[in-house]
């Protein structure tokens, strides 16, 4: 079930948006050309790393939660566009810079940037693709969008160095954890939202509810992607599944296992959390199972996806709206 890094892999199954990419199809075509058009650089690396990240097949879920809120919110000009494409670039440049930090060998179906080009090429192209999207900001002339890219990027990179801190430390609660994944992974989703309702102004009620909708979809994301970790196989995922274990990153499937196991089961953990690597995956895996471990994540992040909806519920009904709801639906189906 768990692989190491076994090239080539097949393309990663993308799983299915497609019904609510048709909704906005112009806007998702418009995003993706400025994509690509931004990417282009005059430095041929820069053209064939950031090249081949961008056209890997990701789901494009944080645009799209751009230019749906925007949409809900009624937008009558174009600067959802380039906000959308700016969300792509700095999830881009964190998944440069990720797979660096966490050694990754497989993304999105393929060979890591990292594993092909070499982590400084790696880093540098998404410090690249991190300043394109400021550069691109200032074409929406608002302080207000600058002030919440600014902080979200800011509080992204504190939930990475967070994480990194509790690496190797069995004693990580799931208080901490969780706010490591509000912190590197909500504040995008959140950031995204809020923005559908920042360029068109409107009441401060429906920016709270868009940013608090995106917070909560962002929580149930990570708490799902986490769950997959230990679940999933590597070609659903695109990524190589147990690569947390191997990092010793204690996610809650983890941290829960801890709670429920047998002082046996505890000590083992704490030792895989401890030593990293995939030794012990198979023993592992077999108690985040029995401990239920797996369904608490679970069912953590189907309490995050209840306060995702209930804070829509203050946005005015729409076919954006009722397509912000699906998303939901979609992040919780992964980990079904
Ligand atoms: C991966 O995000 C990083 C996490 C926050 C888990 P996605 O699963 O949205 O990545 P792509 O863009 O579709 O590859
Ligand atoms: C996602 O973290 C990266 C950021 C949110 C910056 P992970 O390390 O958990 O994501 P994957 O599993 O590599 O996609
Ligand atoms: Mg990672
Ligand atoms: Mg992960």
């Amino acid at each position: 079930m768990v692989q190491a890094s076994t090239f080539p892999q097949p393309a990663m199954a993308v799983p299915d948006l497609g019904a609510l990419r048709n909704l906005i199809a112009d806007d998702f075509r418009a995003t993706d050309r400025l994509i690509r058009d931004e990417l282009r650089s005059d430095v041929a690396l820069i053209n064939q790393l950031g090249g081949y990240i961008i056209n890997s097949g990701g789901k494009r879920l944080r645009p799209m939660l751009v230019l749906l809120a925007a949409r809900a919110c009624s937008i009558r000009d174009n600067r959802h566009i380039n906000l959308a494409a700016v969300i792509e670039f700095i999830h881009t440049a964190t998944l440069l810079h990720d797979d660096v930090v966490d050694a990754s060998g497989l993304r999105r179906g393929r060979e890591t940037a990292n594993a092909v080009w070499g982590n400084e090429a790696s880093v540098l192209v998404g410090d690249y693709l991190y300043s394109r999207a400021f550069q691109m900001m200032v074409a929406v002339n608002s302080m207000r969008v600058m002030q919440i890219m600014a902080d979200a990027t800011n509080l992204i990179a504190e939930g990475e160095v967070l994480q990194l801190l509790n690496c190797h430390d069995p004693d990580t609660t799931e208080a901490r954890y969780l706010e490591v994944i509000r912190r590197k992974t909500a504040t995008l989703f959140e950031a995204g939202a809020r923005l559908g309702a920042v360029i068109t102004e409107r009441p401060q009620a429906e920016e709270t509810a868009l940013a608090m909708y995106g917070l909560h979809l962002g929580i149930a994301f990570q708490l799902v992607d986490d769950l997959l970790d230990y679940r999933a196989s590597s070609v659903e995922l695109g990524k190589n599944i147990g690569d947390d274990l191997a990092e010793g990153k204690p996610t809650l499937p983890l941290i829960h296992a801890m709670q429920r196991g047998t002082p046996e089961e505890r000590r083992l953990i704490r030792t895989a959390i401890e030593n990293g690597g995939r030794e012990y995956i198979e023993d592992i895996l077999r108690i985040t199972r029995a401990t239920g471990a797996l369904d608490y994540t679970y069912a953590c992040a189907q309490r995050e996806r209840e306060r995702a909806l209930t804070a829509l519920q203050t946005l005015p009904d729409s076919v954006y709206k009722a397509a912000l709801k699906k998303v939901t639906d979609f992040t919780l189906e992964r980990g079904s």
